[in-house]
């Protein structure tokens, strides 16, 4: 049989090119593991993050704790039965007592704690409404805090709206949705690339881009500036006109190295309250859904081959890189 083809020199096809090929790390910064009025005082919740199994728990008193999971003695998940006991949380299966710094407080049967008798603590905020812990690599403290957005408590504006789902790709995929003006004609199916700019705060770490979007079928002409904290944290304020506003917070929890799950707040101008409604929150879902099916079957190009006409991809790719060591 004649082919076309020349044979194949399989020696130039390079590294195997799946969804199972080495994924990235998970990047420096805060995440979101649970909204905050999803967890009462006395609760003890199961959490899995960053590829870990951690346990979070509300004191009495209002204190939040993120720990690891598995008890040092042998090794019960301390999400599934531990107890709160004032600030400390109590393994569920021989009673030992670990405060919200991870330190074993109390054995019941010993009075000799192993100096060994601890856990990880994770750094935890509650802040917009959600608990954030930061991440790490190597434990280090936060290098910076969550920024406060206050719309989400202001009068002026509505009761916000809670959406939350799950995205099968790693968080910088994600984020580098707001680098890429090239995709809504595309996925989004709008007329034009809306005229847009990125640009870095002085200390290079706040990314903040504006888009100039033109009306369409869903959407009327807007402006949209979304401020990116680091990869999943995100701020992202659309003006329609005075008065006419609308704000969505994005926080990210990374669960496994290829599956992510977004927390999404919105509030709108109460101006705007009866106009917008609920259509906006649906506007802004099946938006998600278009970019749905990329997400779930891209891979992750270490090298994209870039041309020139994608300088804000490139700006993000070396924004990125600070969130990595
Ligand atoms: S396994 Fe936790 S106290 Fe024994
Ligand atoms: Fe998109």
């Amino acid at each position: 049989m004649n082919s076309v083809h020349e044979p194949i020199n399989t020696e130039a096809l390079g590294d195997c090119e799946s969804k199972s090929a080495p994924q990235l790390p998970f990047p420096i910064g805060w995440y979101s593991v649970e909204r905050g009025r999803n967890l009462g005082p006395g609760e003890v919740k199961p959490i899995y993050a960053f590829d870990r199994e951690l346990v979070l728990y509300r004191t009495r008193s209002g204190d939040l704790a993120v720990l690891d999971a598995f008890c040092p003695h042998l090794g019960a998940h301390l999400g599934h039965g531990g107890r709160v006991v004032g600030d400390n949380l109590r393994c569920p299966f021989h009673g030992w007592v670990f405060g919200r710094d991870g330190n074993c407080t109390e054995i019941p049967y010993c009075d000799d704690i192993p100096s060994r008798a601890q856990l990880r603590s994770w750094p935890v905020s509650e802040t917009n409404g959600d608990i954030m812990v930061w991440y790490h690599p190597q434990g280090e403290s936060p290098a910076w805090e969550v920024p406060e957005v206050p719309e989400l408590a202001d009068d002026d504006w509505s009761e916000p709206q809670y959406w939350e789902f799950t995205i099968p790709n790693h968080v910088q995929n994600i984020a580098e949705n707001v680098c890429d003006p090239e995709h809504f004609q595309y996925v989004h199916r709008q007329q034009n690339t809306p005229p847009n700019e990125v640009t870095l705060a002085d200390d290079g770490r706040v990314l903040t881009l504006v888009a100039e979007a033109e009306a369409t079928d869903r959407n009327p002409a807007n402006t949209l500036t979304a401020i990116v904290h680091n990869p999943g944290l995100a701020i992202v304020r659309t003006h329609y006109g005075p008065g006419a506003e609308m704000l969505v917070y994005s926080t990210a929890q990374p669960t496994k190295p290829n599956e992510t799950h977004m927390r999404w707040s919105l509030t709108v101008r109460k101006e705007i309250v009866d106009l917008a409604g609920d259509d906006v929150m649906e506007g802004i879902k099946s938006g998600i859904m278009d970019d749905y099916p990329i997400w779930e079957h891209k891979i992750y190009r270490e090298k994209p081959v870039f041309c020139k006409g994608d300088k804000t991809l490139v700006l993000f790719r070396k924004w990125v890189r600070q969130f990595y060591l």
